[in-house]
């Protein structure tokens, strides 16, 4: 496997991308983008986007909800703020640049955190989960979609031949479902609600982590 994503390869990444960004992506990542407000507004309230990108899914919440957007990326945020500005979205509070591994925010602030293609291009996606379920209320759920590797075949031979090149675009397509889930095994108070294939071609997954009162989780798993 090559060199491991850093910050700066990251950003440097999304700034290329910013200016062509929703017209690669936009259609492409849409199912996913809507599974995972359907399912963060099941729980709704303060909801935390990170890695919120150009914004594409910020029109698409329901006004009874507060969001706040975080990205690493300027140039991709400054889409994000034209586009509120454009929309009027008044149920968006706020829009900062921000390591998702580093949230500026209280324990407990928010009731639902979304991360639609984000965690596994994080540099420290295990250490960026711990900030996810920090930021979150008990009761609360982390939703994910992503692209998760496969575990054997042609495909999985494919993305360690691409991986390399990958990294430079800001991407690790051989990410490992097992880091996600050994992640969760290892907390006692997050818990994995479903995992769902998601197209393109059933290789994106949405992901809901729920976060439980300490040890709960592990006495559920025990029990
Ligand atoms: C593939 S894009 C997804 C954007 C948006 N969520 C969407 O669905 O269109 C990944 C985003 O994650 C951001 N990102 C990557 N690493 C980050 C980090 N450590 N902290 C915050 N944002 C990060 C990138 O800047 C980029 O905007």
């Amino acid at each position: 496997m090559g060199a491991d994503l850093d910050k700066a390869t990251i950003a440097k990444a999304y700034a290329r991308w910013a200016p062509v960004y929703d017209l690669v992506f936009g259609a492409v990542f849409e199912h996913g983008r809507n599974a995972a407000i359907a399912a963060a507004e099941r729980i709704g309230g303060r909801i935390l986007e990170v890695g919120v990108g150009t914004g594409l899914s910020l029109p698409d919440y329901g006004r009874q909800n507060r969001l706040i957007g975080v990205d690493i990326s300027e140039p991709m945020l400054r889409k994000a703020q034209e586009r509120v500005a454009a929309e009027r979205l008044t149920h968006v509070d706020g829009l900062t640049v921000m390591d998702a591994a580093g949230l500026a925010f209280p324990d407990g602030a928010f009731d639902v955190v979304v991360a639609q293609y984000v965690i596994t291009a994080v540099p420290q996606p295990e250490a960026t989960l711990d900030e996810f379920a920090r930021v979150l209320k008990d009761g609360g759920e982390i939703v994910l979609v992503n692209h998760i590797g496969a575990e054997t075949g042609l495909r999985r031979a494919f993305e360690a031949w691409f991986a390399p090149v990958a990294r430079r675009l800001g991407w690790r397509p051989e990410f490992p479902w097992a880091r996600l889930s050994r992640w969760a095994e290892r907390r006692d108070d997050v818990c994995l609600i479903e995992r769902r294939p998601m197209p393109p071609l059933g290789h994106f997954s949405l992901i809901r982590f729920g976060k439980q009162a300490a040890g709960a989780a592990r006495a559920a798993r025990l029990a």
